[in-house]
């Protein structure tokens, strides 16, 4: 019974926090001052393809760690270390700012040294204190960035 009235808590607090968020925005659309990356619709599927990558990497790395499954996490982690920043076509990679791939590197590096440490220390609360240092980058990309798509003609 005791679980069922805080089930019904935490529900009510949720839809609470959700509507008064809803609202939030009903009133005062933050504007958007994100940088703009003007990419082509390939160059845009492109980036997106790995973010989709890096999002399902991290589902499927917390999972594991729930599970103090150290294989999985690095197995997972490693493709999206710095072998991952060489998949990108340099025409794509021109197109990224300092600033974005300052962000960027350093992700990869995370993840590649996640990989490396879940590997030979076994440690979860090691992995999962990494695992958040690395969200903070993606938040912090994501806050500072946007695609706009362009045709080829008007990227310049
Ligand atoms: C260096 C910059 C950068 C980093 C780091 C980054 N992203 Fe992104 N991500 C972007 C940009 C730019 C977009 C497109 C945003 C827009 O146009 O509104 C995006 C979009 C996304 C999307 C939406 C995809 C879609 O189909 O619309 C997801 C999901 C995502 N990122 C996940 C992640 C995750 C998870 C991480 C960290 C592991 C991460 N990203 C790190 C730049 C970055």
């Amino acid at each position: 019974m005791k679980r069922l009235v805080l089930a019904t808590t935490l529900c009510l607090g949720i839809g609470h926090a959700a509507a008064a968020d809803l609202h939030a925005h009903h009133h005062a659309p933050a504007p958007d001052n994100r940088a703009v990356l003007k990419l082509t619709p390939d160059e845009r599927a492109m980036l997106l393809e790995e973010m989709h990558l890096f999002l399902a990497g991290v589902g499927k790395i917390t999972g594991a760690l729930a599970r103090s499954d150290m294989a999985t996490v690095a197995a997972t982690a490693r493709p999206l270390g710095p072998q991952m920043a060489q998949t990108m076509p340099a025409s794509l990679r021109a197109k990224l700012p300092m600033e974005f791939r300052q962000i960027a590197g350093p992700l990869h590096a995370d993840f590649g040294q996640i990989a490396l440490d879940a590997e030979t220390m076994k440690d979860v609360s090691h992995t999962l204190t990494q695992v958040s240092t690395m969200l903070q980058k993606c938040s912090s990309c994501h806050a500072a960035f946007q695609i706009r798509v362009v045709d080829t003609a008007e990227q310049h």
